[in-house]
């Protein structure tokens, strides 16, 4: 008799029987490839989730324009640092302001500076002049910018070729006679001031137009030694009596000025009031209720500080003739060659560079839509654009 002697071969043999062990085999192989496959697909879609999620969120913490190639020659070239293509940006005023502030230290320019006219409209909505202010502009493109401050969202539609098209500064809301007011002027003042080559800067409103051609008005701004904001002393409750004691010591009574909100400012004043936060705040708190801020505030500041700078007298006629709060309006019947002349010599004399002179308006409010059409029959005979 044989002893039953199991082998472990055997054993393992036994334990693992020859067919099933090649079942198995099999299986673990499917099982092995399913659980292959399974990893590729969960790979391969995991991998996916990653690419869009870094794809998406890269683009948040490094912005395309910002490292793609070609921006390196286009974005920090010195066109675009000297004079932004684009009027939109995602500046806070108090950003915007501190970069309008920066002046550089050296004298020469890297570029040619072509001295530029800043023309800055303040508007709740429509420009019903900017046909006529078209045909002033049209020909002298690089001699002037255009801005225009309105309600923040009030989409101006003109035509491509104005010179109003993409000219609107990023904008808030404005409440007539209050600091507001101020805002938005200083908001003009530093969008136009991020163009280096700007060098006078003129406030206008919606029923402003233009008394003389371009480069009349061109040449009477870029060659004054003075800045052109009414600045006047009035001993009356429109003039003193809007003076707040609680402004005492640093802004007196004596220093007090009253003058049209319509001002022409030259670069350096206009980086002035840009920049000064210390005047401001004390119109912002105590120049109110009845105070009107805008009439008072650049009048007074000019006065405190650069009063050689200024001719103390506004470029821009007004009919304040008729009394009231508010001048006189003019539309299409007023509008005559005539009356265009008186605007332009009205018999006031003035000083211009510290000679007198009888040309002493450029532009003129206030002026109705309706006087758009005869003011465009007569642009090339009367007011000769
Ligand atoms: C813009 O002006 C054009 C031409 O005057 C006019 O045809 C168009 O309807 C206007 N678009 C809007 C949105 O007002
Ligand atoms: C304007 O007024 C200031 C005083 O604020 C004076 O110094 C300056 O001479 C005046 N400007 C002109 C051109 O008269
Ligand atoms: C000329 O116009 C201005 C308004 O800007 C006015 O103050 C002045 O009195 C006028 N002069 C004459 C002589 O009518
Ligand atoms: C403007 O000129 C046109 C064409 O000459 C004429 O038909 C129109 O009546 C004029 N309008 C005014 C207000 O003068």
């Amino acid at each position: 008799m044989k002893p039953i002697l199991k082998t472990r071969a055997e054993e393992d043999v036994d334990y693992f029987p020859s067919s099933p062990k090649k079942d198995r085999s099999l299986m673990k192989a499917v099982s092995t490839l399913v659980i292959f496959m399974a990893g590729i697909v969960l790979g391969l879609s995991i991998s996916a989730h990653f690419t869009r999620y870094f794809s998406t969120h890269s683009d948040l913490f490094f912005p395309k324009a910002m490292y793609s190639a070609n921006c390196d020659k286009e974005c920090s070239s010195i066109d675009r640092f000297v004079k932004p293509v684009h009027l939109t940006h995602g500046m806070s005023d108090e950003e915007l302001f501190w970069r309008a502030s920066l002046v550089p230290k050296k004298e020469e320019y890297p570029f040619e500076r072509v001295p530029k006219v800043a023309f800055m409209f303040m508007t709740r909505g429509p420009l019903p002049f900017s046909l006529l202010w078209d045909r002033f502009f049209k020909g002298r493109e690089g001699l002037f910018s255009v801005y225009v401050h309105s309600l923040p969202d009030y989409k101006m539609n003109v035509s491509e070729d104005s010179a109003f098209f993409g000219r609107q500064i990023p904008s808030e809301e404005v409440e007539w006679g209050t600091v507001s007011l101020v805002d938005a002027e200083k908001r003009l003042l530093a969008n136009a001031l991020l163009d280096f080559s700007n060098e006078r800067f003129v406030l206008l409103s919606e029923s402003c137009i233009p008394v003389f051609n371009f480069p009349t008005v061109y040449e009477y701004l870029i060659n004054s030694a003075h800045s052109f904001v009414q600045s006047y002393d009035e001993d009356s409750p429109h003039g003193r009596g809007r003076y707040s004691h609680r402004m005492r010591p640093y802004i007196t009574l004596t220093q007090w000025r009253k003058g049209s909100e319509w001002f022409e400012l030259n670069r350096e004043l206009a980086i002035e009031v840009v920049s000064d936060s210390k005047y401001y705040s004390l119109f912002r708190k105590y120049c109110k209720p009845s105070c009107y801020p805008d009439e008072h505030y650049i009048p007074t500041y000019l006065n405190m500080f650069h009063g050689g700078l200024n001719a103390n007298r506004s470029v821009t006629w007004v009919d304040w003739s008729r009394g009231g709060p508010h001048p006189a309006t003019y539309g299409r019947e007023s509008i005559t060659k005539g009356f265009i002349q008186s605007i332009r010599n009205n018999g006031t004399a003035c000083t211009y560079n510290n000679k007198p002179t009888s040309l002493c308006y450029l532009f003129a409010r206030k002026f109705a839509p309706s006087a758009l059409e005869p003011l465009l029959n007569m642009s090339s005979t009367v007011l000769d654009f």
